[in-house]
Order: structure tokens, then sequence, then C-alpha cells
């Protein structure tokens, strides 16, 4: 029977998934009230750590999300470590507080919106950053090499893994530029055959663990991973579909989302790359500019544009976040057709990574 679906939470993400939900023949409408719905898909974080889907799991509805307990995955880094020692995944090493060898990476433990991490170089850089983040804090060795988001869904027995996708979190190319939400993303990753391998086997192993362990939810599990030393090395968990990789998976998508999620079928995928540029607004991430007045290029339907932080007022759009528009494109070049775009979208303190490519 079709579903009344609620897709929590307000980003371009939680968009995207809107999108790939209502073309679902399993899909009888969307609906805005969890109260109201048979399935509930939770998009942000905070809410799934805050315990949501164990309280709407109790009132009986559907929901996709990671349950509160393993919700800590993400909430607290300190428990993602132990969960990695006790079945034996890679991670970087944790250092003593108060050590010298630079770089090394400092974490704060909760959430912190990706605030929480950052890479330094000397003690001056390590002094300024942990004073300003909340503690727990801890400190670990600095991984070098490429980074790839794998999103997975646990279904309750077994994990359904997408394909490899990158995200850019920098604002831009400057290695030391700010960490951000993601100011892009795309879809497939190309891997040899043995990093796939070595994928194929952690990702077995990350299954096996959520077995060990009694998961029983039906959620969503992202591993950011670094290849290094001839492996897959976790650097973070997130108990939610990433953005902007989520906007890539999803475009991406050549079969039916909800009955990946609900009737056990494989994904499957479109030819070519999928990507997703982010159009921002000047300051961010720290003040970004609120109020501009956005006009979209006409004629181009290729392009797909979610609204991330976007007010409508009078038929018209206003730039209302840090992060304003994603913009989705599947092909063989994507990125070169939403630099394109981007560039005729009318915003006055727009801003985007326009030296983005698939590599
Ligand atoms: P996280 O929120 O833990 O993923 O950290 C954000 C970003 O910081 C990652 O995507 C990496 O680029 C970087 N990072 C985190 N941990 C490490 C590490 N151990 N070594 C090098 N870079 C790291
Ligand atoms: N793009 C990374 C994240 O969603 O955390």
């Amino acid at each position: 029977m079709p579903l009344k679906v609620c897709v929590y939470g307000s980003g371009a993400r939680e968009e995207a998934i809107r999108d790939a939900v209502s073309k679902s023949k399993l899909c009888e409408n969307l609906v805005e009230d969890p109260e109201a719905a048979d399935l509930i898909i939770f998009g942000p974080e905070q809410p799934i750590c805050d315990g949501l889907v164990d309280h709407y799991c109790q009132k009986g509805i559907k929901c996709i999300g990671v349950d509160k307990k393993f919700s800590q995955l993400e909430s607290s880094k300190l428990f993602a470590k132990k969960f990695m020692a006790n079945h034996g995944i890679k991670c970087a090493k944790l250092l003593p507080l108060e050590s010298e060898i630079f770089p090394q990476v400092v974490k704060a433990d909760g959430l912190c919106k990706g605030k929480g991490v950052k890479v330094v170089y000397n003690s001056k850089e390590k002094d300024e950053f942990t004073r300003k983040i909340p503690a727990p804090y801890f400190i670990e060795e600095y991984l070098d090499g490429s980074e790839i988001s794998v999103m997975s869904y646990f279904n309750g027995q077994k994990l359904v893994n997408f394909c490899p996708a990158r995200d850019f979190k920098r604002l831009n190319s400057d290695k030391k530029s700010p960490n951000t939400g993601g100011m892009g993303a795309y879809c497939p990753v190309d891997l040899s055959e043995y990093q796939q391998n070595r994928l194929d086997l952690y990702l077995k192993l990350l299954e096996q663990a959520l077995i060990d362990e009694g998961a029983s939810f039906t959620g969503f599990i992202y591993s950011g991973l670094i290849w290094t030393r001839d492996d897959w090395y976790v650097l973070e968990y997130n108990v939610r579909l990433g953005d902007p990789e989520c906007q890539a998976i999803l475009n991406y998508l050549d079969n039916d989302f909800l009955s990946i999620l609900l009737e056990d079928v494989i994904p499957r995928y479109k030819k070519g790359y999928s990507a997703c540029l982010t159009i921002a607004s000047e300051g961010y991430p720290d003040n970004p500019i609120k109020g501009d007045e956005i006009i979209l290029p006409d004629g181009d339907n290729s392009v797909k544009v979610y609204f991330a932080g976007v007010k409508t007022e009078n038929d018209k759009l206003y730039s209302n976040g840090g992060r304003v528009l994603s913009l989705c494109k599947v092909g063989e070049e994507p990125f070169v057709d939403l630099k394109n775009y981007a560039e005729k979208i009318i915003m006055k303190h727009k801003i985007f990574r326009n030296d983005i490519t698939i590599f």
C-alpha cells in the first residue's frame, strides 16, 4: 500500500530526498507532520542524536534513521573509536593530549556542526583551537591521503552500500581555508581494483560490527574514509546521508529510492558522473550575508536546483543562509555545466568554487 512519507529536515539534502521519494511508486504523498506519516525519513543528525527515531518508532511509525544508541557513532567520536577498536576497523591512532608531533588533529568529542575538527601544525594553532571548542576533546595522528564518502543503508539485517562519493569541504582550493558543510560533491569515485577490494572488506567489517552489536535500526551510516598506508582508514562516522553527497547520489540513481529502502532492491545508476555544486553566500561559513534576491537563469532544465537556504516572498526568491542553493547534474563533465549555470545565477553575494573537478 502506498505510504504517506515525511522527510524530516529542511536543507538541500532533504529537498533531494523529497524529490526522490515523490517519484517512488511506494509513495502516496509527502506530508509535513511526522505524526501523520506512515514512514519518516530523517535528514540531519540533530534529531537523530536527540533520540527522535526511538520516539517515533515507539509510536508505531516506521522510521529510516539510526537509533539513539548507534547515533553515538556521530555524536561521540570516542564511542566511534571504541566501536572501531572492538571490531578491527582501522582509524587514526589517539595521541596523548600533550603530544608535540605535528601536524596532528584536534577533535571535539561531541556534535559541533563540522567545526569541532582541525588539523593543527604547531602548538600556537593547537592552543587557539582547543580554547575555542567544548571539552572533552582528543588528539589523533594526522593521516595523509585522498578521501571518499561511502554512504550505506542498514536495513536491520545487512548493509546496502551506495557507490563512493567525494565531497569538497574547504571553502576554496587553499588547504588552510575553512571547513564548510560542503562546497560540492561528485560520484562515483573511480577506484583501483585493489582499493575496491579493500573497500568491500571494510564494508563487510562494518556490517558484521553492527550485527554483532545487536543493531536493529533501519538507517543510514556514512563512512568518511581516507586511503593511506595501502588501506582505507575511517576519519569519521555520520548517522545520516552526507550533504551534498546525498544530492549527487540520489540524482545518479536509476531506480526507485524507496524500493531500495523498503524492498531490498539493489541501487542502480545512470551513466557518467553525478555532481553537485553549492552556491553559498559571501561570509560563509562564519557570517553569511542574507537577503539577496536570487534570479535563476531560464531555459536550462538539465540542471536540478535544490534550495538549501532560500526564502520566498511575493513569488521572489531571497538568500537566507550560508549554503543557499545546491545545483545538480548528471553527465560526462557535469562540473563544467554546473559552473556555467552558477555564473548565470543573479545573486549579489554569491560564492561558489569554480575549481572543482572530477579526479
Ligand atoms: P571529520 O569531521 O572527523 O571528518 O573531520 C573533517 C575533516 O578533517 C576530514 O574530512 C579530513 O579532511 C580532516 N581530518 C579528520 N581527521 C583527520 C586525520 N586523522 N588526518 C587527516 N585529516 C583528518
Ligand atoms: N559532506 C559531509 C557531511 O555531510 O558531513
